[in-house]
Parts: C-alpha cells; structure tokens; sequence
C-alpha cells in the first residue's frame, strides 16, 4: 500500500515536473531555417520584431505555437491584420502588405521546417 502511495506520488510529481517543463525559455528548440528565398529572409525579420515575443519561433510561448497547425495563408492574414483574442492586430502602417506577404512566407517555412522535424 505504501509502495503504491511512494509510486503515484512520484509518477505525480514527474507529472507536474514535465508539464512545467513545456516552457522551456531561451533555449532554440527549432533548426535554423534555410533562408534561400529572399521573401523568407525578410519575413524571418519581420517576424523577430513583431512576433517573436509571443510566439518565440513559431512556438509556444505567451501564445498558443502556430508552427503546429494547418493554418491556411489568408487565415494568417486575416489574424495579424485584426487580432485574435488577446492578440493585438497589426495594421498596414505596423506591418506593410509586402512585410505581410513575406511574412506570411516565413511562417509557411517555419511550418515545414516543423514537419520535416517530425
Ligand atoms: C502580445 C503577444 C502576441 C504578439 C506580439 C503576436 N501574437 Fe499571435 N497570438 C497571440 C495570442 C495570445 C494568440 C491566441 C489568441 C486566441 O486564440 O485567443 C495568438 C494567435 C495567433 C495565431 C493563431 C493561432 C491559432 O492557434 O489559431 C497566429 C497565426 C498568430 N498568432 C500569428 C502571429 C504573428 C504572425 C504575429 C506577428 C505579426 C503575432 N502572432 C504576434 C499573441 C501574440
């Protein structure tokens, strides 16, 4: 019976350990990207100015990953030109509609890299 209680404390704490492991900060989860196409280049620094903050590349950070998921290009758009929840928006005069397409680009590249991992 103690056993038991020893052995659930212990799976319980590995537990709660791992799921506060999930936030592992300042450490670079993610391989570089090739940055052959220019567009990705450029949407890679877009990308560090206005958003890495919050989703530190493509991750989970303040906010939800969106490396992870098949985010359709026009629903990207549409998120950082409104906003999403607690997301702010990010207009034409933030983020230029060229700054957006590259953008756009990056986070496409960012997805891939993602699926290439694994
Ligand atoms: C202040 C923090 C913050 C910044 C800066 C920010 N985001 Fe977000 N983002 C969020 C939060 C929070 C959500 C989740 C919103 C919700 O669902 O309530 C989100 C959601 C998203 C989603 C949708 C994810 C999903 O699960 O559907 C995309 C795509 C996205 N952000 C892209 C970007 C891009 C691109 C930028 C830079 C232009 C950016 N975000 C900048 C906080 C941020």
């Amino acid at each position: 019976m103690k056993r038991l209680f020893i052995l659930s404390a212990t799976l319980f704490l590995l537990l709660s350990l791992s799921y506060c492991g999930t936030a592992r900060r300042g450490v670079p989860m993610f391989a570089p990207l090739s940055t052959e196409n220019p567009a990705v280049a450029q949407g890679e620094v877009v990308y560090m100015e206005y958003c890495q903050k919050c989703h530190p590349g493509g991750t989970a950070g303040l906010a939800p990953a969106i490396n992870n998921k098949p985010l359709p290009g026009f629903l990207m758009r549409f998120q950082i030109r409104n906003g999403v929840g607690i997301m702010p928006a990010f207009k034409e005069n933030v983020i230029s509609d060229g700054e957006l397409d590259d953008l756009v680009a990056y986070l496409k590249a960012l997805k891939k890299a993602k699926r290439e991992e694994g």
